[in-house]
């Protein structure tokens, strides 16, 4: 189960989930998508759909563990999206979660959203990792790289891998695809598949704990 928490909008929260679990579909898994949005952008992606997979669910944060507990035996994998705003919703979906992802873009306000994100999951000592999200591809690396070290003084973990700005995964969204079905040799495509590795081997557990959080930080 894996939580994307961000109180910020426009992070990539949503785009992360529906590429994340189309991922996991290719990967011949049973996968679903709990949408706690009230702005249901997952759930219209599903709309679009037909029955193809992922499920999509849209729920509210007090029926969360009611609807989870109803999917346990149906899916391999379950991906919580969550609004931005402060409230119950992502703290259930931090509770509920094995995994907690925090999407961000690398500037200053956002990442000062990504540390108040964090702060709920220390609290609830969930493996917590940052994503940077939309990098565009024209920025010196070092500056990732710099925020990355940044992040790790106050014992916060990024993903190895950055998700670039890319215009296939906005054009994908749009007709309710992801960047996976409609360019699946693209480098969006082979990034998504990397971070999808990647976060499958955090919730085996392959890569041992993440860091944990400095007291104080
Ligand atoms: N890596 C990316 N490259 C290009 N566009 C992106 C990327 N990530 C997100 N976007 C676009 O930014 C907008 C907000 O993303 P979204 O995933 O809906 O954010 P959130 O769910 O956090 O509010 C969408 O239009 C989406 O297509
Ligand atoms: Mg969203």
């Amino acid at each position: 189960m894996i939580a994307m928490a961000a109180r910020k909008g426009g992070c990539g929260k949503t785009t992360l989930t529906t590429h994340l679990a189309v991922a996991a579909v290719q990967d011949s898994r049973r996968v679903a998508i709990v949408d706690l949005d009230p702005q249901a952008t997952a759930a219209e992606w599903s709309d679009g759909r037909g029955d193809e997979p992922p499920d999509v669910v849209s729920t509210q944060p007090a029926r969360l563990g009611k609807v989870l507990k109803g999917m346990k035996d149906d899916y391999d994998l379950v991906l919580i999206d969550t609004p931005p705003t402060t409230g119950e919703a992502d703290r259930v979906a931090i509770e509920a979660a094995d995994l907690v992802l925090i999407p961000t873009r690398i500037q200053t306000s956002d990442i000062a959203a990504v540390l108040r994100s964090i702060e709920r999951a220390a609290g609830q000592e969930k493996p917590t990792f940052v994503i940077f999200n939309d990098e565009s591809a024209a920025r010196r690396k070092s500056v990732a790289e710099e925020t990355r070290r940044v992040l790790g003084t106050k014992g916060i973990s990024v993903a190895p891998q950055v998700i670039h700005s890319r215009i296939a995964y906005g054009e994908s969204q749009d007709i309710s695809r992801t960047a996976l079905e409609t360019e699946p040799t693209s480098m969006a495509a082979d990034e998504i598949r990397a971070l999808y590795e990647w976060v499958g081997q955090q919730l085996n557990g392959k890569a041992g704990k993440p860091q944990k959080r400095k007291a104080g930080a």
